[in-house]
């Protein structure tokens, strides 16, 4: 990262900051304008992903909402161009805020009336391969596909009711579980992982360095892509539970000392963890992830992590599992006197 007004420099998790109303943005003055420049980032962020050798790996939806969105690869769209193609479809709208980083009480508030804000700051070209700080590129092209489609509407529509109702501790298992399915998700399709979080999908680095851990799981015989692939993932799971909460409490402990948001220690802090702890890195271990079946009990204890070292990536069978295990735990909070 180079030293200038435009990026700052991050010494540890990402400040998230207060929407203040006399700095946002109007109903009037939604539209901004884009140097040519910014408009050349975006062009060449939308052709780094737009290639058809990793959006095969993406899920079916996320393609299906990118063609109803008519998306100008050129151009950053307008916010009007974004409602016109969402409000019909799902009834969510899409507003600009002059936050970069919106505090989850703040960004539940907007949730709750459908609104979801996108920031007006665009990644620099030294970050195109990976920024841990959303930018527009994240909050249009990774989540806003989903938006024209009914079940993603459905799933984001669970997070605020329940979050307005939680304790602190719920809070921050609600954050997590979030991060954990539309940030860096993953679902099967056809028997085949694909990637769903739109952190995942729009961030270059961390799109290829979850495909290549779907390609290594067959190569090191950890899966075998001709079976049930979910029942193999879920068996690994339970069978390597132990070492995996031990994995968990670590990364905790590492998460504590600020160690994962370095951007310059990235993956090696979780290689001397297992080192540390005796765990050897082969099999299901041997990957820069763990794959792990979508589990509340699990996500709870795992901290959300930055910087593109997520030491752990959770799958779901299907949508409809996603949409039943959210449930189990938001429902009960969101329906609470
Ligand atoms: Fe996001």
């Amino acid at each position: 990262m180079t030293e200038n007004q435009n990026t700052p420099i991050y010494t540890g998790d990402i400040a998230a900051q207060h929407l203040e109303p006399e700095r946002e943005y109007t109903t009037e003055n939604q539209e901004i304008s884009f140097s040519a420049d910014q408009h050349a980032i975006w062009a060449d962020l939308f052709a780094g992903i737009h290639q058809s050798y990793l959006l095969e790996h993406i899920c079916q939806q996320f393609k299906d909402g990118l063609k109803l969105l008519e998306l100008d690869p050129l151009h950053i769209p307008a916010v009007a161009h974004l409602n016109e193609h969402i409000t019909p479809r799902t009834g969510w709208h899409i507003e600009r805020t002059a936050v970069r980083y919106t505090l989850a009480d703040d960004w539940y508030k907007k949730f709750a009336q459908r609104i979801f804000l996108i920031t007006d700051y665009l990644r620099s070209r030294d970050q195109m391969e990976f920024t841990p700080e959303p930018d527009m590129f994240h909050d249009i092209f990774g989540h806003l596909p989903y938006l024209t489609q009914k079940f993603y509407a459905a799933i984001e529509d669970k997070f605020a009711p329940a979050y307005m109702k939680a304790t602190q501790d719920e809070k921050e298992v609600i954050k997590r579980l979030a991060w954990y399915s539309t940030e860096f998700g993953l679902v099967i399709e056809d028997n085949q992982l694909k990637v769903f979080g739109a952190g995942t999908i729009s961030g270059r680095a961390e799109l290829a360095n979850t495909i290549m851990e779907f390609y290594r799981l067959s190569r090191d015989n950890v899966v075998d892509y001709t079976g049930n692939l979910f029942e193999q993932i879920q068996d690994l799971f339970q069978s390597h539970k132990d070492n995996i909460y031990r994995i968990i409490d670590g990364v905790n402990e590492l998460h504590r000392q600020g160690q994962m948001s370095s951007q310059e220690n990235g993956w090696n802090v979780v290689h001397s963890l297992y080192k540390k702890l005796g765990i050897e890195r082969d099999g299901y271990f041997s990957g820069e992830v763990i794959i792990a079946p979508f589990d509340v009990e699990t996500i709870a204890r795992i901290p959300k992590t930055v910087y593109a070292f997520n030491p752990m990536f959770f799958v779901c069978e299907s949508f409809e599992q996603m949409d039943a295990l959210l449930d189990s735990y938001l429902k009960p909070i969101a329906m609470r006197n």
